[in-house]
């Protein structure tokens, strides 16, 4: 039997090249390999504000991206969160058995609590959310961004705590981080991770980005003084550059780009992306011309997990004693 991987994306802002370069070019990549669950998190998207006609229009478009990215419908499972009662339930069950100080001390609940005066216990509660995702299906694999490592190693701490004060009940999940492109910076600040929430139309170059947008943006990017590249002494701005050509073309070197000017090595990265990401928009222009396309696949999505996330739920009750 193939191993089990699950992964999510929330469908808030706009899917950058971060997404895609953390997250979504691995799950294609994998999915080969692994029997493949891929969430789109709306339970974790309204952890804060959403205006509700625009998120079921964000649900449908992340949907068309995973697709578009190369996640075939076919062989790996694409599922609404909210669609599997399972997801919010088995969260409950572990809600009971995590320690408060275990979420407060997550670094992304810290931030966003520093920031707010009033916060959600959603916030707070988000990433035994995320185990339940996780757990639910019983995956060995979660392939992520850097930025989910932490929410990862609880996921695991809970999944322990639980099978050791009711028995064996959880698969132990691992994380996968790609080995170029776990963390993209944003492009007008590069000691800041690319991020959905940042705004500023120079932070992030968005999936459905046209190449003029794209070069533009590429050619704003922050980068330094220095008038071509010294592989001793690269800038944050110019090691982002490096590493986004890198992680958008395997035959693209660091080496390659010593010593080229910082105008026309921009121009190649602008290149390197272009050719990266323009079969994406227009495979998602095709599939989001058939309005009841990605109906069906997330209708089909469901019915393959429900199922499995069933099983666990009961077992997890029986487990705790529960009425099954
Ligand atoms: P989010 O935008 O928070 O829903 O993230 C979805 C996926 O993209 C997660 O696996 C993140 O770890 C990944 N991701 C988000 N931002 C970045 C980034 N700047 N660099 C690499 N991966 C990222
Ligand atoms: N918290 C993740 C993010 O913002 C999204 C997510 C929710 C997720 N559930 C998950 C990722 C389960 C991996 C596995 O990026």
């Amino acid at each position: 039997m193939k191993a089990r991987i699950l992964s999510g994306v929330q469908p808030t802002g706009q899917l950058h090249i971060g997404n895609y370069l953390g997250a979504l070019k691995n799950w294609a990549e994998m999915q080969r390999e692994y029997e493949s669950i891929f969430c789109i998190v709306d339970l974790h998207a309204i952890t804060v504000y959403q205006n509700p006609e625009e998120l079921r229009g964000k649900i449908l478009e992340t949907a068309a991206l995973f697709i578009a990215a190369g996640i075939d419908p076919e062989q790996s499972s694409i599922v609404v969160q909210s669609s599997v009662p399972g997801h919010a339930e088995l969260a409950w069950l572990l809600t009971c058995v995590t320690p408060l100080g275990w979420l407060y001390r997550m670094t992304q609940f810290k931030a966003r609590s520093e920031k707010q005066e009033t916060i959600g216990d959603g916030i707070l509660q988000y990433p035994v959310l995320m185990a339940a995702d996780i757990l639910i299906y019983q995956a060995s694999i979660v392939p992520v961004g850097e930025d989910q490592s932490q929410h990862l190693e609880l996921a695991r701490d809970i999944a322990q705590r639980f099978n050791s004060m009711y028995g064996e009940t959880f698969v132990m999940p691992a994380t996968h981080l790609p080995t170029v492109g776990a963390r993209i910076m944003g492009l007008d600040d590069p000691t800041q991770k690319m991020s959905k929430s940042t705004v500023g139309s120079g932070h992030a170059i968005a999936l459905l980005d046209d190449p003029g947008i794209i070069q533009k943006k590429i050619a704003r990017a922050t980068t330094d003084s220095k008038p071509a590249i010294d592989l001793n002494d690269l800038s944050p701005g110019i090691a982002n550059l490096l590493t986004i050509a890198q992680a958008c073309d395997s035959s693209f070197t660091p080496q390659a780009a010593a010593g080229m000017r910082y105008g026309d090595f921009k121009k190649r990265v602008a290149e390197i992306i272009i050719a990266r990401l323009e079969p994406i928009r227009q495979r998602y222009r095709e599939i989001t011309a058939d309005p009841l396309y990605i109906d069906r696949v997330l209708e089909q999505g469901r019915e393959h997990v429900l199922p499995l996330a069933e099983a666990t739920i009961c077992k997890t009750k029986r487990a705790m004693g529960l009425y099954v």
